[in-house]
């Protein structure tokens, strides 16, 4: 199935960053596309800008001058809405006010014909909401693009509660058309990716208001553990701190302030006080040429254990144990139902996290959740003020023989990589259950539309079915907000498994 065949152009109204960015995109795909914008003389100039990054193709070799030639020739500049009549899909790109998109989309359903698709690109807005202006709001739908458009693989494609089936899939189809990896989903705050990833900075700026760790150490174990391509410091300062916590906010106004999507005292504090990131100078860290950058607190180095005796599985650490043996350290391991531990010469003991604290057990050191822990170049290590210096240095040397960083944190439950990935899953688990979207299109969207190293469900296939719930539920129980309480989804999930496996513990 064609989506919409070239022979009616499309239009895109609002021709600011994100008009634009769509506009190259039908254009690449060879559409004609006519540009309106309510400033006078704006369309003319994002035509010009498109000419202009098209231009930068060619010199890449990634577009001949020939081809972009006839796409200049196919971008039509448009004075008046009325121009848009003969289009067979309009998407609008203007500003994200409610008022402003109902009043453009009433407009245009006066000019355009029955079957012209319409489409919004909003964030933050409720499809629903805004197709509630339409006489016909069934061939309205969201075609969320992510920012550069021309270069980011991931659409949204939203149904509104009154959105046709049809249309959704000529949405879907035309994406993928146009060379987009769509993925479908219901109107719900945030769609797919702003809602689930919503914990990937929440959790980090915890840690740091809980004084666990400072930005620079977070995001490094955030890259270097957890396989995330930037810590959350670094990339809210790239965002800037103003759009990503302007999404947060949203977020938790539109779910009616649930306490799962609350922003953060640290993040308010710095829109507040101007430091919104890269762009203005200054954020999470500081961008003066002369600034110094803050290094990731690195334990010095520690001798060795000799052996080490495992407890039990180690869960999703059990590679360690090979990983141990062929750093040239003894193991032995002992078949204990109720642990899952590694006891180092001391007598001290070394725990993958899992939402409890270090005060709760004798001397006790939890160690972080890795991506892959062989791969990891580090490892965040938490210990309380019980814990023998004995302990943690046994613990420190043991990652470090292992080839590993070591970054001590504070005795915050849940560490930084695990409780960060466990609701990741949690609300991914949610979001399946209240029909957001499918399980693959969450993995496909996360992957694409943030660059997680896995979707939240490959991730939560990795760790064990009961792991994220586990986690969540002893965190929820150290903080009864309701924050961390897993959803009834992941616990069908934990809890289905288990009766499958003959335990109903
Ligand atoms: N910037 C992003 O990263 C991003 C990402 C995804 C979605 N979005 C969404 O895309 C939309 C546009 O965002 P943007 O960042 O491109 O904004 P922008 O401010 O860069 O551009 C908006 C353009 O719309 C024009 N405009 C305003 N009202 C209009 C109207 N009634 N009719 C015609 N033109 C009008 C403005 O003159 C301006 O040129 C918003 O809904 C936003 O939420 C933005």
């Amino acid at each position: 199935m064609t989506a919409l065949d070239l022979s009616s152009p499309v239009a895109v109204v609002g021709t600011g960053t994100m008009g634009q960015g769509i506009a190259q995109v039908a254009l690449v795909a060879g559409h004609r596309v006519r540009l309106y914008d309510a400033v006078p003389g704006r369309a003319l100039e994002a035509a010009e800008a498109i000419g202009a990054r098209l231009d930068r193709l060619v010199e890449k070799d990634r577009l001949t001058a020939a081809e972009r030639d006839t796409a200049c020739e196919r971008l039509l500049p448009a004075a008046d809405l009325a121009d848009l009549a003969d289009c067979s899909l309009v998407v609008e790109a203007v500003l994200e006010r409610l008022d402003a998109k109902q009043e453009l989309l009433r407009a245009l359903e006066d000019i355009v014909d029955e079957d012209c698709l319409l489409a919004t690109n909003t964030s933050s807005l409720s499809v629903t909401a805004i197709g509630g202006a339409l006489r016909s709001p069934g061939r309205f739908v969201g075609l969320h693009f992510f920012n550069p458009a021309p270069l980011l693989p991931l659409v949204e494609v939203v149904s509104g509660f009154a959105t046709d089936v049809t249309s959704a899939t000529r949405a879907y189809e035309l994406a993928r058309a146009w060379g987009k990896t769509p993925v479908a989903c219901a109107d719900t705050p945030g769609f797919i990716v702003n809602r689930i990833a919503r914990p990937f900075y929440a959790e980090a700026f915890a840690v740091y208001e809980a004084q666990g760790a400072d930005p620079a150490t977070i995001d490094a174990v955030l890259r270097e553990s957890g396989g995330f391509r930037m810590g959350a410091f670094e990339l809210t300062d790239l965002i800037g701190q103003d759009v990503n916590e302007s999404v947060t906010h949203s977020v938790w106004q539109s779910f009616f302030q649930d306490v799962r999507f609350t922003p953060s005292l640290a993040q308010r504090r710095l829109v507040e006080s101007g430091r919104l990131g890269r762009k203005s100078g200054h954020g999470w860290y500081d961008y003066a040429h002369d600034a110094e950058r803050p290094e990731p607190h690195t334990a010095e180095e520690q001798q060795r254990p000799a052996y080490v005796v495992v407890e039990g599985d180690l869960g999703p650490a059990g590679e360690l144990v090979a990983m141990i043996r062929e750093a040239g350290i003894q193991v032995r391991e002992e078949d204990e139902d109720h642990g899952t531990r590694l006891v180092l010469p001391g007598g001290g003991q070394l725990a993958l996290a899992d939402g409890q604290t270090s005060v709760e057990f004798r001397d006790v050191v939890y160690f972080d959740l890795a991506l892959d822990y062989r791969r990891a170049t580090r490892i965040a290590l938490s210990a309380s003020q019980d814990t023998s210096p004995q302990t943690l240095a046994e613990a420190t040397g043991l990652f470090q023989a292992l080839g590993k960083d070591v970054s001590v944190i504070g005795d915050v439950p849940g560490m930084i990589v695990a409780r960060t990935v466990a609701r990741i899953v949690d609300l991914a688990h949610d979001a399946v259950a209240k029909g957001v979207a499918t399980e693959e299109d969450i993995d496909t969207a996360m992957r694409l539309g943030v660059n997680y190293p896995l979707g939240p469900f490959e991730w939560s296939r990795k760790l064990g079915r009961n792991w994220a719930y586990a986690l969540l539920d002893d965190l929820h129980l150290r903080d009864p907000s309701g924050r961390y309480a897993p959803s009834l989804a992941l616990y069908r999930h934990a809890y289905a498994t288990d009766k499958r496996e003959g335990s109903t513990s």
